[in-house]
């Protein structure tokens, strides 16, 4: 088939290059020059693991190639897939300024029938708005479908090929038989295809991410109160995750949830709740306790140096906002540098992935450093933000020679308190109790 993706971010590029993998003749489009610049030289504006090699492949069997001209790019695709950003506004709703500019120059450049699918997270009623809207500009039959993206930052492409379902919203049940036949490829393990109406789609992708968001907070809000009972999250966990109605997923106490997701789709679903004088009292306390958790790391930190926390160099392993990813949006990291930032705390931190972003914001008040080891060196303690692989076996006999004191604070509890006081660290971590903390 014949595709255009408007959107070459997280979301878009991932569907673009898996669509043409899959065999499908696709085309990127985007507004960002400079984005598809470095995409059409070969290279990813992004960071996700084995995205890279799948883009390269394709361009080379010109599967898949990239454009900023939305009216050359839409032109011969039978399907064209809306993949821009829906971030949060002023008041939590969700900005969707990217899909009625989008959805005007497509009226304005549509020259023969198309089925245009919302891939966006969008609020309940877009799908309506979105088709009203192109109805009253263009005499161009377009059907407008959703189909909300599930795929998780740093697990994408393999999110892509083999999803755990995948959820299409119709009017007319000829669109959906034309999206099966594309997903087909993907779906042969018998994974289900859910066809239902476009609002039902477009709450499937609320209704998820304020479940997830809701297991965080549940589980950080157990971990707060064990650490204040004497109790361990960790064996708490253990001893609920077993229940087979509870499970494991999901319940890892941490620094807080982040990214571009969970926050602002909570937000979003709040606001619409708001809108219809309907409440939404569950959601607005999954999104007070992680706005509470995103400050804990810093409050253990500050208890522990006291008066003195002024004049401390801290060194900081992960920014991301989770492994496997560069997006730091709204990743609880940040919230910690700020306040650190505010004390007068000096910074050395490190990231495998995510330091240009995260230098194109702070600048030179970090000291960034390449290697985990280079950040301890003449720091008085470290912080632990961001669970990446590489963090979880350090040497801590070189982590003890390197830092000034040896303290750790561990916002992701990856290491065994019993080990870490064997090796005369302090060490703080997230619901667990530890001697002498
Ligand atoms: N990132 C995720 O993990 C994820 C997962 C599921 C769903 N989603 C949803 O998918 C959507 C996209 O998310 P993302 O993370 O890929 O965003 P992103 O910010 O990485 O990408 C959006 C892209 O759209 C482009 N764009 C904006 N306006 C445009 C226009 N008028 N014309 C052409 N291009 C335009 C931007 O330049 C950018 O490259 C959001 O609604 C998000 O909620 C994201």
């Amino acid at each position: 088939m014949k595709i255009a993706i408007i959107g070459t971010g997280y979301v878009g590029l991932v569907t673009a290059t898996c669509l043409a993998e899959s065999g499908n003749d696709v085309v990127g489009i985007d507004k960002d020059a400079s984005k598809i610049q470095v995409l059409e030289s070969g290279r990813l504006p992004i960071y996700e693991p084995g995205l890279l090699e799948l883009v390269q492949r394709n361009r080379r069997e010109s599967r898949l190639r990239f454009t900023t001209d939305l009216a050359e790019g839409i032109r011969s695709a039978q399907i064209v897939f809306l993949a821009v950003g829906t971030p949060p506004g002023q008041d939590g709703a969700a900005d969707l300024s990217s899909i009625w500019a989008v959805a005007d120059a497509l009226a304005e450049h549509l020259e023969g029938p198309k089925v245009l699918v919302l891939k966006s997270t969008v609020p309940v009623g877009t799908n309506r708005q979105v088709a009203e809207r192109l109805a009253a500009r263009t005499q161009v039959a377009v059907d407008v479908a959703s189909n909300p993206e599930f795929l998780k930052e740093g697990a994408a492409v393999d999110d892509f090929m083999k999803p755990d379902r995948v959820v299409i919203g119709v009017r007319r049940p000829q669109v959906a038989e034309v999206l099966h036949e594309l997903y087909a490829p993907f779906l042969r393990t018998e994974r289900p295809f859910l066809v239902m109406s476009p609002e039902s789609a477009e709450m499937t992708k609320y209704a998820a991410n304020a479940m997830l968001a809701t297991k965080i907070s549940f589980i950080n809000e157990m971990a707060n109160l064990c650490e204040r009972m004497g109790a361990d999250i960790n064996d708490v966990r253990r001893g609920i995750g077993h229940d087979a109605r509870i499970g494991f997923q999901f319940l890892f106490p941490g620094a807080g949830f982040g990214g571009s997701c969970f926050p602002k789709d909570v937000q979003a679903l709040m606001y619409m709740a708001r809108s219809l004088d309907l409440p939404a009292e569950l959601l607005e306390a999954v999104y007070r306790v992680n706005e509470g958790q995103k400050r804990v790391l810093f409050r253990k930190i500050q208890k522990h140096y006291g008066s003195g926390l002024a004049d401390k160099t801290l060194a900081v392993w992960g920014l991301a906002f989770k492994p496997r990813t560069d997006d730091i949006r709204d990743a609880p990291a940040l919230a910690l540098l700020d306040a650190l930032l505010a004390e007068g705390v000096q910074l050395r931190v490190h990231d495998p992935e995510a330091m240009p972003n995260v230098r194109a914001i702070y600048g030179d008040r970090l000291v960034y450093c390449d290697r985990p080891y280079g950040a301890l060196e003449g720091a008085d303690g470290l912080a632990i933000v961001t669970e990446w692989q590489e963090f979880r076996n350090p040497d801590f006999e070189i982590m003890r020679r390197l830092l000034r004191e040896r303290v750790i604070f561990d916002g992701r509890n990856l290491y065994e308190p019993k080990t870490l006081a064997g090796c005369g660290f302090a060490y703080y971590a997230i619901g667990r109790k530890v001697e002498g903390n």
